[in-house]
């Protein structure tokens, strides 16, 4: 059995991914595009809630998609060609030129309309592990730039690293050596956002935040510009609040309009845990942050039986 970072082979070659949601730390609209889209700077940190994907390589050029009994969200999961993971299986298929395909069976932990990118992961790993399955002969370049035509948030997870700092319309991704230990308890309503519905309230602001005092309290860099290794480091609870005084998120007070069960459940958070409740995304998951494993422990269980949150999870980041 071959291990690696993102994926496991067993021993009838199948591909096992775990592939991984994220938060949004920070989200900041710099303007709308003449393309209809929004230039972005965002910063992501991967969190450890994620689905699992199995992929079967096929002799024909079929890709069959499969959802496990127990997933979330199985009602409003498409199996057929709508679905993210199909599309980009197919585009892969297609710029490698190649007539294989796969049984992709799906296990969904993260609910969908949730600004967790649980369907933009899917589609990064599906074009990851097709890679692998297949012995395609496509560069990083090339995936990333498929990713980029499936949408925004794809590349982030393409580039397969726990933290990056996005710009464009998300899809420029610049990789952050983070090593800083973080627990986050997600709460969700039952309601999900409609993140091109957000965006078209929006309004640009006129003095756009930056990302530099959050990233300076997380101790974050530029990969390039130190050697990281992958361990990750407890964060003093004094840094962890600065940190969290400095999560921002522009799309939250639109968000908030549209979806009064959410803006709910950001006060609440607040008045249970005594910190700052942030939104990731467009929505509709809001969190809490802190750098202890207890403190999270303690949150999470005051949350689920106080708040009215049909999704709860403790994560780490
Ligand atoms: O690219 P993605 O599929 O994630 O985007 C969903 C929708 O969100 C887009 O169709 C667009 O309406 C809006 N969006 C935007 N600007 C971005 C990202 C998304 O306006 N940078």
């Amino acid at each position: 059995m071959t291990e690696n970072r993102w994926f496991r082979r067993d021993a009838s070659g199948c591909l096992h991914v775990s592939s991984r949601g994220k938060l949004n730390l920070f989200l900041e609209v710099l303007g709308r595009r003449d393309d209809g889209f929004h230039e972005l700077e965002t910063v992501m940190v991967r969190c450890s809630l994620a689905d699992t994907l199995t992929f079967r390589r096929r002799s024909d050029d079929q890709i069959r998609l499969t959802l496990t009994e127990g997933s979330v969200n199985a009602d409003s999961f498409p199996l057929d060609d709508s679905n993210l993971i199909v599309k980009a299986a197919k585009s892969l298929q297609q710029e490698a030129a190649l007539n294989l395909g796969a049984d992709i069976r799906v296990h969904k932990r993260i609910p969908s309309e949730a600004g967790l990118a649980g369907g933009s992961s899917n589609a990064a790993f599906t074009l990851l592990a097709l890679r692998e399955l297949w012995n395609a002969s496509l560069t990083d370049d090339d995936l990333h730039q498929l990713a980029a035509e499936l949408g925004s948030d794809i590349n982030f997870f393409v580039a397969n690293c726990r933290a990056a700092r996005c710009t464009g319309r998300g899809e420029t991704v610049q990789p952050l050596a983070w090593n800083r230990r973080l627990y986050a308890v997600l709460a969700r309503p039952a309601r999900g956002n409609s993140t091109p519905e957000i965006f078209r309230r929006l309004q640009p602001p006129n003095e756009p935040r930056s990302s530099a005092p959050l990233l300076a309290a997380a101790g974050a860099r530029s990969k390039t510009s130190i050697v990281a290794g992958d361990e990750l480091h407890a964060m003093t609870p004094a840094t962890a609040a600065q940190l969290s005084e400095n999560v921002f998120n522009r799309l939250t007070e639109v968000a908030r309009q549209i979806n009064p069960a959410m803006s709910d459940l950001l006060d609440r958070l607040e008045r249970t845990c005594g910190v700052p409740a942030h939104m990731t995304g467009s929505g509709s998951t809001c969190f809490v942050l802190t750098p202890s494993h207890r403190q999270a422990r303690i949150w999470h269980r005051k949350i689920r039986s106080t708040n009215n949150a049909p999704f709860t999870a403790l994560v780490e980041l």
